[in-house]
């Protein structure tokens, strides 16, 4: 089985992809900075597997490092090549994701995400290494009122976080046109993953401020927040509140095998492709529906609408399902289920 080099591969959609990928067979060399993650999460898959007779001995590769960073880079190759585990294709995880941060200090974000991207691709240019599956994100569309966002739509971000993530689409593409008999790329853009792993022994544990939606619920849930403010309560749609697309974490993790299987058995190529379920649920729907799964109580205020928010994020994912024959197999009841177990034997995430 190939190597595959896995940047952010500790984070939480790294870690539930890294948990496929070992499953698979594959070998797994990872990267990862911490500064939203701990190696705990690799502990913790370690452990869902050998629960399931699988020995990661001689599978798992973490090395401490940062995208920023080329040597850090160079040395994970370097390690493949002695191992006689030479890397065949990158899974890139590795970025910051807060859209509030990014309007704060956008320096910060163009420096890692675009930056970091480009010293993975001058070092996987140096080691001959042309398949890559990239985290991209439904922030970089252009909202439309009603209808699901489609792979061909106007692209325009509206804060530096989606503009980082545009560009590194862009540059792709650039990289994937200057040698396109070489270069196999898929951009995934990723809708709301959200949930757990359903063992609970992985899910999501942002470090910094956690500004997504799913991680408040389950930390009111829980007791370590009073309320979710919802922003907006008069948005054109059916309760009034905004209404996104949330697919299960191991649903996106699922795609990435997928699109790596696709990438290395077709000609080379340039991909873009959407991963979201098509199913659009309002914050309320969520937010009872999480209450009814769970038997919990989720206390909610409404608040102003926040500015460069829109009414309707939904994915529609025929082209990733008709190429790659991915089908998101999990619900909302799921997600819901799943999380909130995460959070329940994991009341500090992985912190002790
Ligand atoms: N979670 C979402 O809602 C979402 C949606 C769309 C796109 N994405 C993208 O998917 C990717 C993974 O997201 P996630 O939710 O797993 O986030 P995450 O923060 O849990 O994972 C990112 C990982 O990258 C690591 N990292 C950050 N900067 C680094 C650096 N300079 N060098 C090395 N490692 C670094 C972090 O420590 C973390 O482990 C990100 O690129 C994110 O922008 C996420």
């Amino acid at each position: 089985m190939k190597s595959i080099f896995v940047t952010g591969g500790a984070g939480f959609i790294g870690s539930h992809t890294c948990l496929l990928l070992l499953e698979k067979g594959h070998i797994v060399f990872i990267l990862d900075s911490f500064i939203n993650s701990s190696e705990k999460s690799i502990t913790q898959i370690s452990i869902i597997l050998k629960d399931k007779g699988i020995d990661t001995n001689g599978k798992i590769y973490l090395c401490k490092g940062d995208i920023n960073n080329l040597e850090d880079i160079e040395k994970v190759f370097q390690m493949s090549i002695e191992l006689n585990k030479e890397i065949e294709s990158v899974i890139h995880f590795a970025g910051l994701k807060s859209v509030f941060e990014s309007v704060i200090n956008p320096l910060i974000y163009w420096d890692t995400n675009v930056g970091g991207t480009i010293n993975l691709l001058k070092t996987m240019k140096k080691f001959k290494c042309r398949n890559i599956v990239f985290s991209s994100s439904a922030t970089v569309y252009k909202s439309k009122l009603k209808s699901e966002l489609n792979e061909n739509d106007v692209c325009v971000p509206v804060n530096p976080y989606g503009d980082t993530k545009l560009t590194i689409e862009k540059f792709l593409k650039d990289t994937y046109k200057s040698s396109p008999n070489e270069w196999r790329i898929a951009c995934l853009r990723y809708f709301n993953p959200v949930g757990a792993h359903e063992s609970g022994l992985i899910g999501e544990d942002p470090l910094g401020r956690a500004d997504n939606l799913y991680p408040r619920i389950t930390k009111v849930a829980s007791g370590k927040i009073d309320s979710i403010k919802i922003f907006g309560s008069d948005w054109p749609t059916k309760d009034g509140t905004c209404i996104r697309d949330y697919i299960h974490v191991m649903d996106v993790a699922e795609g990435h095998l997928y699109a790596l299987n696709y990438l290395i058995k077709e000609k080379p190529q340039f991909l873009t492709l959407n991963l979201g379920t098509g199913k659009g649920t309002s914050v309320l729907e969520l937010i009872r529906n999480f209450e009814k799964i769970n038997n919990v109580r989720i206390p909610f205020i409404f608040d102003e609408r926040r500015l460069g928010d829109n009414a309707y994020v939904v994915a529609d994912n025929s082209y990733a399902k008709s190429i790659l024959n991915w089908i998101p197999q999990r619900t909302l009841n799921d997600i819901c289920r799943d999380g909130w177990n995460w959070q329940l034997k994991n009341p500090n995430g992985f912190s002790v």
